[in-house]
């Protein structure tokens, strides 16, 4: 691609492979804390992470990226038999921050992130 073509922030990010890696990365990270582990004791995580990457896509703008997920529905459903409390919500938020940190992940993309998790806390907070 052309330096004077417009990339997406999911592009830019590495596209499909680097989310991956991020993604990856990031369970690690979720599963290290003992605040958060117990919430995939019974869980595939594996299954988890291309459900999130579709999710991310749509944040970053990659290509083909779903125009039919309703992220409020799609994220309460999933996450509404689960009891997440927002001191869990903001330690999974400062592990996936943290995680962007290592992959060097330009600062614009941590900003878009950062802005995602704030518009969808809602949706995964147990109230
Ligand atoms: C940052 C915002 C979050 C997003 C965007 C997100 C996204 C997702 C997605 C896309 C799925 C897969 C749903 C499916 O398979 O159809 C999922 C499942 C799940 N999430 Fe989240 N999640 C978030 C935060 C959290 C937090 C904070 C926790 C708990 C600490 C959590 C725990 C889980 C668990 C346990 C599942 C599996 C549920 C099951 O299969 O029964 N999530 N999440």
């Amino acid at each position: 691609m052309s330096d004077s073509q417009i990339q997406s922030q999911w592009e830019r990010v590495g596209g499909e492979a680097a989310v991956k890696a991020v993604l990856d990365r990031f369970y690690e990270g979720v599963l290290e804390e003992p605040q958060l582990a117990g919430f995939f004791d019974n869980v595939a995580v594996d299954d988890i992470k291309p459900h999130l990457a579709e999710v991310l896509k749509v944040v970053l703008g990659g290509p083909d990226a779903r125009t039919d997920i309703d992220l409020a529905e799609y994220l309460t459903e999933a996450h509404s038999d689960l009891g997440v409390s927002e001191s869990d919500y903001s330690l999974t938020g400062q592990v996936l921050m943290d995680t962007l940190k290592e992959f060097d992940v330009p600062a614009d993309i941590v900003e878009t992130i950062a802005g995602a998790l704030a518009t969808v806390q809602p949706f995964v907070v147990a109230v």
